[in-house]
């Protein structure tokens, strides 16, 4: 089937551009000046939206099996959609646990049975699925330490351990992703959360990247010292790379004062300095990637007397991009970068990220200027709440589409499941 997307202004290679864009199949057949195909068949109106590369989100949480009571692929990928995302990167951190093939399949089925958007899915890494890691290779973009405690789990916390499990994976030829919080700091001065925790954790997992070829990539950067590291590493030459999440860019410690468990998040929001300095390194690329660490609890739960950490946000990416320009003075066109062809070429996924012929035909549609303000009952997560409750935002999709079918449109979601698994490159063996 055909589609053609006419009249709107197109991301493509860094700038924004007057351009049409053709649909053959899923794929985008191609690109032109506006007016360049005769229309033939079905076509998208995009006369004064935006058309941008559906986003890649690269960390996700949406706890099936296990704790579909609190997402589940459902509702958590219509919330992506909503985002305008069309490509997740699920993480299973509550039991069972991806640490074989079986288990990793099932996941699979899952998301298959009910996803909207297109997904990948780390494994874990861990001493249980050290013998596995060459098969989950196959179809996993990468494996998930936790350097520390995380929900559920402790985190490895022997030196030894970790090396052998980052060697394992280089040898698998897939990224380590990694949750970089030391458990032994993070016990010796509970309840608070360091900054050192992050950066001693971060420095072992860059040490072990040196020490064993794997590739690391440290997820939801909280701390300014830790862009430092990451920043030294890569002027190293070592095969590091980061992301920080649009909560660690525009809250700061005073509002999770104030504000108390509904801020509440591993590792925590700091300071105004620390927020500068990640900042300014999203904005230059040392910190390549952005990401919502997605992390639904349902509203009795954060209201409760333990709440537990994590903040939901898949629902409002997009949004969250503006607001990043418009509070924090990053450029756009590197915000929509940090979120789509920077984690397709992390992970190395194919034909996501980037609107070009050949790729697969995801693509959102926006009107940067329609304000709104943000309503739990306009979002799709099951949390059932927002950070962002009372923000003015503009920027949410109109819709988005996942290989050229609208997945999302105008408050629709589509009624069958579409998502697959995304494609990869194969595993980078040395
Ligand atoms: O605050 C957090 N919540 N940090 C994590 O790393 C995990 C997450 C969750 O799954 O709720
Ligand atoms: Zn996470």
């Amino acid at each position: 089937m055909n589609l053609l997307v006419r009249g709107g202004r197109l991301f493509r290679r860094g700038a924004f551009e007057a351009a049409d864009l053709l649909v053959r199949e899923g794929r985008i057949e191609a690109l032109g000046p506006p007016g360049s195909f005769p229309p033939s068949g079905p076509a998208v109106e995009a006369a004064g939206l935006l058309v941008l590369p559906a986003l890649v989100d690269a960390h996700v949480h949406f706890r099936e099996p296990g704790l579909e009571r609190k997402e589940g692929w459902e509702t958590g990928s219509r919330a992506a959609a909503r985002g305008g995302v069309g490509t997740v990167l699920e993480i299973q951190n509550n039991d069972p646990l991806t640490t074989d093939p079986d288990r990793l399949a099932e996941r699979e089925a899952r998301a298959r049975a009910k996803s909207i958007v297109d997904f990948g899915l780390y494994a874990n890494l861990l001493p249980a699925s050290r013998v596995h890691l060459g098969r989950m290779a196959e179809t996993s973009p990468g494996f998930k330490a936790f350097l520390g405690g995380t929900i559920g789990h402790e985190g490895i916390r022997d030196s030894a351990t970790i090396h052998a499990l980052f060697a394992a994976a280089a040898a698998a030829g897939r990224p380590v992703v990694v949750h970089a919080e030391d458990a032994g700091i993070l016990a010796a001065a509970a309840p608070e959360r360091p900054a050192a925790a992050e950066t001693v954790a971060a420095a072992t997992a860059i040490e072990c990247a040196a020490a064993t070829g794997a590739e690391v990539h440290l997820f939801h950067v909280s701390a300014g010292r830790t862009a430092d590291l990451v920043e030294d590493a890569r002027a190293r030459g070592l095969p590091v790379s980061a992301s920080v999440c649009p909560h660690y860019l525009l809250f700061t410690e005073e509002e999770v004062r104030s504000r108390g468990a509904w801020l509440r998040v591993k590792p925590p929001i700091r300071g105004r300095a620390d927020r500068e300095r990640l900042r300014a390194a999203l904005a230059s690329g040392a910190i390549e990637a952005l990401t919502t660490d997605h992390a639904p609890h349902p509203r009795e739960e954060k209201e409760g007397p333990s709440p537990p950490f994590g903040l939901p946000s898949v629902d409002l990416l997009l949004p969250l991009l503006f607001a990043l320009r418009d509070e924090a003075g990053i450029p756009l066109e590197r915000l929509l970068a940090a979120t789509s062809e920077v984690p397709a070429r992390l992970f190395r996924i194919l034909g996501k990220g980037r609107l070009e012929p050949g790729a697969d035909a995801d693509f959102v549609l926006v009107d940067p200027e329609r304000r709104f303000g943000v309503e739990a009952a306009g979002l799709s997560s099951r949390a059932g709440w927002s950070p962002y409750e009372g923000r003015e935002m503009r920027g949410a999709p109109v819709a988005t589409y996942v290989r050229g079918r609208a997945v999302f449109d105008r408050g629709r979601f589509a009624s069958a499941p579409h998502g697959l698994p995304v494609r990869l490159e194969g595993p980078k063996i040395r």
